[in-house]
């Protein structure tokens, strides 16, 4: 296998769930936002929305209402990990490809992340949290945009886990 940067940051990058409190740096949001503007998008039409939450009250009214919405989480569990920052991806409701595009987005925003030293977690558990009516409108998306995920980013205060074990029966060949 080559191993080069490209490689070794997709392989060494993992979910991080421990975080320090101080906020990032405005240059490395601003950097992995850019980054992120780069993944590709259906039709290159970048139909997609970042939206930066750096509210403690917004971050901790999103997790009630997704309690409210019927998450569960076990008792203690902060779902966004005390993160000071949370990325929401959206996209307008109508687009054949929202999913998609926020999916990619927050590949590449997680790969920056990871290539500035920062710590990031994909967090689908809030989902209904932020589609709640009174939190989309708190979070003021563009028009017909809807949220398709969101990731919690950070300075890391843990060393990545190890990686789970690789499924080996996941790929199949038609030749
Ligand atoms: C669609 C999706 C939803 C996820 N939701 C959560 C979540 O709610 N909370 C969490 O801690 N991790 C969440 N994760 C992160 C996964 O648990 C993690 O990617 C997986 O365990 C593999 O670990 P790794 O990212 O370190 O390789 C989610 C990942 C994906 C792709």
């Amino acid at each position: 296998m080559i191993l080069n940067h490209t490689i070794e940051a997709l392989l060494d990058r993992r979910s991080i769930r421990a975080f320090r409190s101080e906020q990032i740096s405005e240059e490395e949001l601003t950097d992995i936002l850019y980054t992120a503007k780069f993944a590709p998008s259906a039709m290159g039409l970048q139909a997609r929305h970042f939206t930066v939450i750096q509210n403690k009250q917004l971050i901790s009214d999103i997790v009630s209402s997704a309690v409210r919405n019927g998450a569960t989480f076990v008792q203690g569990h902060t779902p966004f990990y005390k993160a000071p920052t949370v990325i929401v991806l959206s996209a307008p409701q109508s687009a054949k490809y929202g999913r998609e595009d926020a999916a990619f987005a927050s590949m590449n925003l997680m790969m920056a992340a990871h290539a500035y030293g920062l710590g990031s977690c994909y967090i689908g558990s809030v989902l209904d949290g932020l589609r709640d009516e009174a939190i989309a409108a708190r979070l003021k998306l563009p028009e017909d945009y809807v949220p398709f995920g969101c990731l919690c980013v950070g300075y890391p205060s843990e060393h990545a886990p190890a990686p789970k074990e690789r499924r080996t029966d996941d790929v199949s060949y038609v030749r």
